[in-house]
């Protein structure tokens, strides 16, 4: 993928230069994240990661790994299941940049989570586990901000065992009607102002804004995933729309 051009939101630029302005998104935004996720959604991301995370039926010594994890809600509320049902569980709660991952740690620290997970830097396009290895494997409003996707599809497929699980929790482009003027004025005009106030960085929402424009429709992320060998992939969509749960099993 060496020298394509790629989408940095709305922009295109070379697959080098996206992974490194990602990285600096996240990295300056990082303090601010969970607040500023409260305050977009009008805290329905709690709701959305709890939802997918239900999808989940763990089983006892399964092995998951949340890839950009950030803050660590996927694997928090995992972690919180399998307690309630006493069932005993590893995750790996891994992200490409250190600064977002920094802003998990307290949550697991706090709740008495710290014997059941590692913290891992990792891209999702290299993973650095063997074959068959993971039971589940997920990845919540991370794979928009990837730049080889089919490259972490692959790895992903690549590092669950048979009969694993893969899950994306995603943004999704809302299509047409009222709903997409409502979500179109209020993601382009009131986020990355916002994001000016809270974080003192509006370039930032912005890109994230227009990630979400530019990431493949529903039916056609679907179809990447049975690119990747995924099958009995299926996604379901939330809130309008807004968001989509897509799922695939390593057969
Ligand atoms: C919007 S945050 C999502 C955090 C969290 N999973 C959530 O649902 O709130 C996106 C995360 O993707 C991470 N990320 C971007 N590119 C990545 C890559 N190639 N591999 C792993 N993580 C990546 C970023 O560092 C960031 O923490």
């Amino acid at each position: 993928m060496q020298n394509e051009q790629v989408n940095f939101g709305f922009q295109k630029v070379s697959s080098e230069e996206k992974t490194g302005k990602v990285f600096d998104v996240f990295k300056s935004v990082a303090s601010k994240y969970d607040i500023m996720n409260d305050f977009m959604s009008f805290g329905l991301h709690h709701i959305w990661k709890r939802i997918f995370v239900n999808k989940i039926e763990p089983k006892q010594n399964s092995k998951l790994l949340d890839l950009a994890a950030g803050s660590g809600d996927i694997s928090y509320n995992y972690l919180k299941n399998s307690r309630t049902k006493n069932i005993k569980t590893e995750v790996v709660v891994s992200d490409i940049n250190e600064n977002m991952l920094e802003q998990s740690k307290p949550k697991f620290f706090d709740a008495n989570f710290s014997k059941d997970i590692k913290f891992e830097i990792i891209n999702a396009e290299e993973i650095p586990y063997p074959d068959n290895h993971f039971d589940f494997c997920t990845i919540s409003f991370g794979i928009r901000n990837v730049t080889d996707i089919p490259k972490a599809l692959s790895e992903i497929h690549r590092v669950l065992k048979p009969g694993g699980k893969f899950l994306c929790l995603e943004f999704s482009p809302v299509e047409e009607g009222v709903i997409k003027k409502i979500y179109d004025t209020y993601s382009f005009n009131v986020i990355p102002k916002v994001g000016k106030l809270i974080t003192g960085d509006e370039a930032s929402y912005q890109y994230l804004v227009e990630s979400i424009r530019v990431f493949p429709k529903s039916d056609d992320f679907k179809n990447m995933l049975e690119n990747a060998e995924f099958k009995n992939v299926r996604f379901e969509k939330l809130t309008f729309g807004v968001v989509a749960i897509h799922t695939g099993w390593k057969i």
